[in-house]
């Protein structure tokens, strides 16, 4: 053969075996999102899937989550009460051993005033977020507040909690006062990843964070957690177990978006090895849209990290799986030191703006804003009516 026709003749096997290959991918993931639990493999799949498979996987995601949960999205105000935090994970701009960061603390009035403005405009619940303390001081007074929220909204407002590792006491006592959701992320469910973004103490141990996600279930809460995606280290197979991990705890509520580098963080040092931020964007969707398929009654948040690297990241997230917003309500003067990641978005809106814009912005996405509802997970009302029969 000569050269020429030698070249054509590669070009064109090539190219039905490309051909082949892509049909067989397509009916893969078509066959995979018709299913009801997958295995790592086939999540894996999915969180590849390109082109006509990733519009595939997207539309699914959507029918599903509109047949288990509607198209109505509640909206959680978020107030970051504090930043002052005991723990120093590796990826976090707020750690402890950030001195670069002005530490600060709400003061009552100010998070009651956020958290009256939520329960004016409906919001339905507000979350309470801050670093983690673990001080008598720091349990009494989130106790306190958690009181005071209930009693100036009538006992409307929902709260969830946002406040790290606890003891069992500390969690019983404040879901006694009215916190009734809890947050607290995995941030990976592979063991050796998650030592390898954290540092190597008690304080940061993978076990403790299990047992506590545990002891929020034992004491009723509805429990949310989450992971970060694009971590460096992070593969495929961690991203996919980590759904699976998600799967097996039961969990109520799902926040996961992005990793995004810190430069006053020692993960920094990593940064080149990271997938662009566009694709840790494109990940962060598909692991939204594969969790919708293998948990279609959940509460899926669309995280503000997603915020942070498109501008219209949250409602992408909502057209595809999510259906909880949290505008964020803490006092304009304090966001900027609340910055766990580079580019965090609403630095300088003020509540108000905030709460036009996703207004707009959820009807753009073709969602409903659930006013006024505490908008409960699915699984946790379908669960504690099945255990009740
Ligand atoms: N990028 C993305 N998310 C982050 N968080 C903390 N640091 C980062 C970061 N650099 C997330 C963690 C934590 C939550 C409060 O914020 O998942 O649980
Ligand atoms: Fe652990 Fe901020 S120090 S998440």
């Amino acid at each position: 053969m000569n050269k020429k026709l030698e070249q054509r003749f590669l070009e064109e096997v090539d190219l039905l075996q490309g051909g082949n290959a892509y049909l067989r991918s397509v009916k893969n993931v078509s066959d995979i999102i018709a299913q009801e639990s997958f295995s790592k493999e086939e999540l894996i799949t999915l969180l590849q899937a390109e082109g006509q498979e990733r519009a595939l996987l997207f539309d699914a995601a959507h029918a599903r989550k509109i047949e288990f949960v509607g198209k109505q999205v509640y909206f959680r105000g978020l107030v970051e009460f504090s930043n002052i935090c005991s723990k120093d994970c590796l990826y976090c701009g707020i750690r402890k051993s950030n001195e670069k960061v002005i530490r600060y603390e709400a003061s009552d009035e100010e998070i009651l005033g956020a958290c009256r403005f939520a329960w004016e405009n409906r919001f339905g619940s507000v979350v309470l977020q801050s670093g983690e303390l673990s001080s008598p001081a720091f349990t009494e007074r989130v106790d306190r507040l958690l009181k005071a929220i209930k009693q100036l909204s009538n006992e409307e407002l929902g709260i969830t909690l946002s406040c790290g590792e606890q003891s069992r006491e500390t969690y019983q006592r404040w879901f006694e006062s009215g916190a009734h959701r809890y947050l607290l992320r995995i941030e990976s469910s592979t063991p050796d990843l998650y030592n390898q973004i954290h540092p190597q103490n008690v304080h940061h141990s993978f076990e403790k964070r299990l047992e506590c996600l545990q002891l929020l279930k034992d004491c009723g809460y509805q429990v949310g957690t989450g992971v970060m995606i694009g971590l460096p280290f992070q593969t495929m197979e961690h991203l996919a177990a980590d759904l699976l991990f998600l799967k097996k705890l039961d969990v109520d509520m799902v926040g996961m978006g992005p990793y995004i580098e810190h430069e006053d963080t020692p993960l920094y040092v990593f940064r080149d090895q990271l997938k662009t931020k566009q694709e840790r964007f494109d990940l962060a969707l598909k692991m939204i849209a594969a969790l919708r398929l293998l948990m279609p009654d959940i509460n899926i948040a669309a995280a503000t990290a997603l915020q942070a690297i498109d501008p219209a990241g949250r409602e992408k997230a909502l057209k595809i799986g999510a259906n909880v917003i949290m505008p964020n309500l803490t006092p304009c003067d304090f966001r900027k030191e609340y910055q766990l990641y580079e580019d965090k978005p609403c630095l300088d809106e003020d509540a108000e703006l905030c709460r036009n814009c996703l207004e707009a912005r959820v009807e753009m996405a073709g969602g409903e804003i659930g006013y006024g509802e505490w908008g409960d997970s699915r699984r946790f009302v379908n669960r504690r009516q099945g255990s009740s029969h």
